[in-house]
């Protein structure tokens, strides 16, 4: 190999702008914190970098209260232990959503005691807000993240982040745990549904997207609220997919894959960081200075602060053993860069951070750093602004528009990977048979973090909102019936499903998981249990034509049943809207476009990734998944042609434009997503075959077609190199979109 001239992208110094809507400047904002700091004791410091539970606060059950807060409990968090910051919803261990008018008197509580305090510094409340206000009843609830990234489109992604922002703010709520940047490479993982999927630039453009519609330029906005980058970093990736279980990520995977969406936030203005629960390599997330303050800090320039998961200081003690005691804990997170614990159901890390600074084991100049962060933050929130007032309800919640951007992002989100000789849409008088245990429920079509933390409490659901069934019924001109029972548990009654198949003309066969997050979602195998397999089987037996529609958070494996199927709807986790969504598209009422965002696996080993090195498809490997990345079908087909480089020779340090055709080749309007792949030929460190480079979605009416341009920039056609640095190699290039490839060179400057 030549010797090459390389050019180094140097890492992105980041400065977090601070224009606030209170006028002031950063300048002035950094001479306020710095005089509150110099005014604070060390334990008003420390209850600063303290995060309680809700239930710390919690009125006991039966009292009687307006805000279901206990006063006496808040007064001695607030005023004597000096509590900067409270998460969660009232109703632990699980947390319940909350009416609207119950949120506002939460956080006017709070606050109000925080203005009681000697310095009065307010509160900064955080949630989980992942696909909309969770705890806040009649929000509106999107699809979850892997949906999102399905459909292939940043404004849907921005208004996402603008409507949950404003819902948010109707109740009172301004810091939101989202969004998750940590990226879905581990199929097993209960928290895959949670990410944009398997691919760098898609979760990019779509987690960073929703940060700017989130925060807008200015997050003390009335109608703007806070984001939270996580879980920082390497948390997806557990190499036996068990959440909260090691993972096993060198540097050079660790900067190619799991770190550039982190950049890209911190690059949007994200203003919080919350860390990875797990380990990596061998040191757990909230121990690892190296990620916490010299990459975090020095490399990406983060200025914000940064919060641990739930317990996970503690648990540096009582899970990974790695701190003798709670107070060695303490010390490690502190140090190694935590700014907040989220501790959360004590005041023992405010007590032991207390002790290590007056034993001289944490420097004051530690402690003054991470408050001055979460005060800086405080400020650019608006927090210490007295004229800043909480959003009215009317016209910022459950806005008609709002609802219906939701059910756009629903029906954008639903990926169709099957469509024998053309079996859908159906006609509205067909008689159909729907049986399953997804098939009528309303917790399957949002996962977790759906009213309540794990979304399972189907009673608590909003009944004007429809099931797959009831969606189909209410559109239905023909016969519709429903078999099955209404939960896992349940089963379905196959011998009455197969029976019923015979006065029918289809079968819509909905499987799938149940509602879960985090390690209640473990399982041991992608595999569908045996009564769902069964119950396909019956149902494919009948030789009926069954439509397969699937939900849940991960791709569980279907081949069997898929290859028999006649049509194949891949919903995972579509929302509040998803059952209409995907009545509307087995109905024809929505053309589907929905692109998969992830490797739909084959088998249950089949751990190959579309982004694979040569290696993993040379001679016996094979890139061989059921559907592969950016899978998905419409009902009218779509033709790239005349793809082109404007230079095959580029110039280091130059833009690739790139254009290329695309017609809508069939009698339906339908949008379609152009993908634009990338090779790099030859190069130190061995290349994927193919990346995601860029991506255009346009709607096409019959007949139409259209020139869509793009731009590669050099950080497109950059790579980690041997030194673990980001560089630019000269050398031959290929750029695919469709079935066309063409090669360009880049050359020395
Ligand atoms: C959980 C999750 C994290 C969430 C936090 C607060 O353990 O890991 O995503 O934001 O606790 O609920």
């Amino acid at each position: 190999m030549q010797t090459k001239a390389i050019i180094l992208i140097l890492p992105l110094f980041i400065m977090l702008g601070c224009s606030v809507n209170t006028g002031q400047t950063n300048k002035e904002i950094q001479s306020q914190v710095k005089k509150l700091l110099s005014e604070m004791t060390l334990e008003e410091k420390v209850g600063q970098m303290t995060q309680i539970d809700f239930s710390v606060i919690a009125a006991a059950e039966g009292q009687q209260t307006d805000d279901l807060i206990d006063q006496a409990k808040l007064e001695d968090a607030l005023l004597t232990h000096h509590v900067g910051s409270i998460l969660n919803a009232p109703s632990t261990p699980n947390n319940k959503a909350q009416p609207i008018a119950t949120w506002r008197k939460i956080i006017q509580s709070v606050q109000a005691m925080a203005a009681k305090s000697r310095l009065k510094i307010p509160v900064i409340y955080g949630i989980d807000a992942i696909h909309g206000a969770t705890y806040t009843q009649g929000s509106v609830l999107f699809p979850q993240a892997i949906n999102m990234a399905a459909t292939f489109n940043a404004d849907l992604s921005f208004k996402e982040g603008e409507i949950t922002a404003r819902e948010l703010r109707a109740s009172g709520l301004q810091w939101n745990f989202s969004p998750v940047m940590d990226l879905g490479r581990q199929p097993l993982w209960p928290r895959l549904w949670e990410t944009y999927g398997e691919d760098v630039h898609l979760a990019t453009v779509l987690g960073t997207s929703y940060i700017k519609g989130h925060q807008g330029d200015d997050f003390s906005a009335p109608d703007k609220a806070l984001t939270c980058l996580k879980h920082y970093v390497g948390y997806s990736f557990p190499i036996n997919g068990k959440d909260r279980t090691p993972a096993w990520i060198g540097d050079r995977m660790l900067r190619e894959y799991f770190l550039p969406t982190f950049e890209a936030g911190v690059k949007a203005g994200a203003p919080t960081v919350m860390v990875n629960s797990a380990e990596v390599d061998g040191i757990p997330g909230h121990a690892n200075h190296h990620y916490l303050t010299t990459i975090l800090r020095d490399e990406m320039g983060f200025k914000g602060f940064t919060v641990s998961d739930w317990e996970d200081i503690k648990r540096l003690y009582t899970r990974d053993k790695l701190a003798a005691n709670e107070k060695e804990a303490v010390k490690i997170a502190v140090m190694a860069g935590i700014d907040m614990s989220m501790v959360p159901f004590d005041f023992s890390f405010y007590n032991l951070l207390i002790e290590l600074v007056n034993s001289g084991d944490v420097p004051l100049s530690r402690i003054d750093e991470a408050v001055s962060r979460i005060l800086t933050v405080k400020y650019r929130a608006g927090l210490f602004d007295p004229t800043a007032q909480v959003l009215p309800v009317e016209g910022n919640f459950a806005r008609a528009e709002d609802i219906e951007t939701n059910r756009q992002a629903a029906r954008e989100s639903i990926v169709l990977a099957k469509n024998a000789n053309n079996i859908l849409p159906l006609k509205k008088d067909a008689n159909i048979l729907v049986t399953g245990p997804t098939a009528n429920l309303l917790s399957v079509l949002n996962g977790g973090w759906t009213i309540t933390w794990q979304g399972d409490q189907e009673s608590l659901y909003p009944q004007d909102k429809l099931t797959i069934f009831k969606a189909l019924q209410k559109k239905s001109s023909g016969k519709v019936t429903y078999v099955g029972g209404n939960s896992f548990t349940d089963g379905i009654d196959s011998q009455k499903a197969v029976e019923e198949a015979q006065n029918h003309d289809v079968i819509v066969l909905c499987l799938g998981e149940k509602p879960y997050t985090e390690t209640v979602g473990n399982i041991d195998s992608l595999n569908l249990d045996q009564t769902q397999i069964k119950l396909a089987n019956a149902m494919i037996a009948t030789g009926k034509p069954v439509i397969l529609v699937t939900l849940g958070g991960r791709p569980r494996i279907i081949t069997s049943i898929a290859e028999q199927a006649a049509g194949v709807i891949l919903g995972f986790l579509p929302g509040m809207e998803g059952g209409e969504a995907i009545a509307d598209i087995l109905y024809g009422n929505y053309n589907p476009n929905g692109k998969l965002p992830i490797s739909y696996p084959r088998n249950i080993n089949d751990s190959v990734l579309y982004d694979h090195k040569p290696i993993e498809s040379y001679e016996a490997n094979a890139y061989h998944p059921l559907y592969p990345f950016g899978h998905g079908l419409s009902y009218t087909t779509f033709q790239t042609s005349g793809l082109t480089v404007e230079k095959d020779h580029i110039k280091m340090g130059e833009n690739i434009n790139i254009s290329v055709n695309v017609k809508n080749m069939g009698s339906l309007t339908g949008k379609e997503t152009v993908l634009v792949y990338l090779n790099d030929v030859a190069a130190s460190v061995t290349r994927p075959n193919k990346q995601l480079k860029a991506f255009k979605k346009i709607e096409l009416a019959p007949g139409q077609i259209e020139n869509l341009s793009f731009t590669l920039t050099p950080y497109d056609l950059s790579f980690i190199g041997v030194d673990l640095k980001r560089i630019v190699e000269p050398g031959d290039f290929k750029v695919m979109v469709g079935n066309e490839t063409v090669l360009f060179s880049l050359t020395k400057p």
